[in-house]
């Protein structure tokens, strides 16, 4: 069945000591006053995953690497691979962020065998997906999206895409204080499910997690996630604020 899910994406935020007081207070405050049925998942930095694994009750609380490495070992240096990151505890991997592919340089190619590794490893991946401001502006969205779900995902067997969360952020409201409206939101995850649809079937359309990205706050989470298509979200700057991040969770 699909599933409402709140994921925060720390980013590049948080030294170790600070990483691990925001996760106990996710924990302390999810636990008295969070729906459970919300999955929540931490997206930290690698160096706090073993930390953050150990400070939250992990039967709630997913955690989540944000990058894993293209190769399952060998010589990569600074790379930390799909194993290493399961072995610490996680369960989670947040791949093909825009920030990845813009900054980093990671194409469709490399998100392949990202997704391979991570599947092979046991990790979920929370898959990204999203159009530029430019792409928007010529209202090509649906188009360009459906593209990144063809060069990567669709590539999936049946069985592993249904292992599969798929987080849709509009790179021009990342970061940026503008949201897609809730209408924008709802047309572009419907069309997504639709196109899942189309390629394996609407049970397993119906039954994925289509998270919405793209300065989510807890005063428009309840409009966004009312979408019939929007299962929840993946939040990046709000998610470093414990009450915020209950109160996007509480969106529900
Ligand atoms: P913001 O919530 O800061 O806009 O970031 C969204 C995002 O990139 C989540 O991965």
């Amino acid at each position: 069945m699909r599933k409402k899910i709140v994921a925060g994406n720390w980013k590049c935020n948080t030294n170790v000591s600070e990483g691990i007081e925001l996760a106990k207070a996710v924990d302390k405050l999810t636990a008295k006053e969070a729906a459970n049925d919300v999955v929540v998942i931490l997206g930290v930095p690698f160096t706090h995953l073993t930390k953050v694994v150990e400070s939250v009750d992990v039967n709630r609380i997913g955690v989540a690497a944000q990058n894993c490495a293209a190769e399952a070992k060998g010589a990569f240096t600074g790379e930390v691979s799909a194993e290493m990151v399961k072995s610490t505890g996680a369960d989670y991997v947040i791949l093909g962020h825009s920030e990845r592919r813009e900054y980093y340089g990671e194409t469709s190619e490399i998100l392949n065998k990202k997704l391979a590794l991570a599947l092979a490893n046991g990790l979920t991946p929370i898959y990204c997906c999203g159009e530029p401001l430019e792409v928007r502006e010529k209202e090509q969205q649906n188009v360009f999206v459906k593209n990144q779900l063809e060069e990567t995902i669709f590539k999936l067997s049946v069985e592993d895409f249904k292992k599969l969360i798929i987080a849709y952020e509009p790179i021009w409201a990342i970061g940026t204080g503008k949201t897609a409206t809730s209408d924008q939101a709802q047309e572009i995850h419907a069309f997504i499910r639709e196109t899942i649809a189309n390629k394996f079937g609407n049970e397993i359309a119906d039954d994925v997690s289509i998270l919405y990205g793209g300065s989510c706050k807890p005063g428009n989470a309840k409009e966004l996630f009312a979408n019939k298509d929007v299962d929840g979200g993946l939040i990046g700057g709000a998610s470093l604020k414990a009450d915020d991040f209950l109160g996007i969770i509480n969106g529900f």
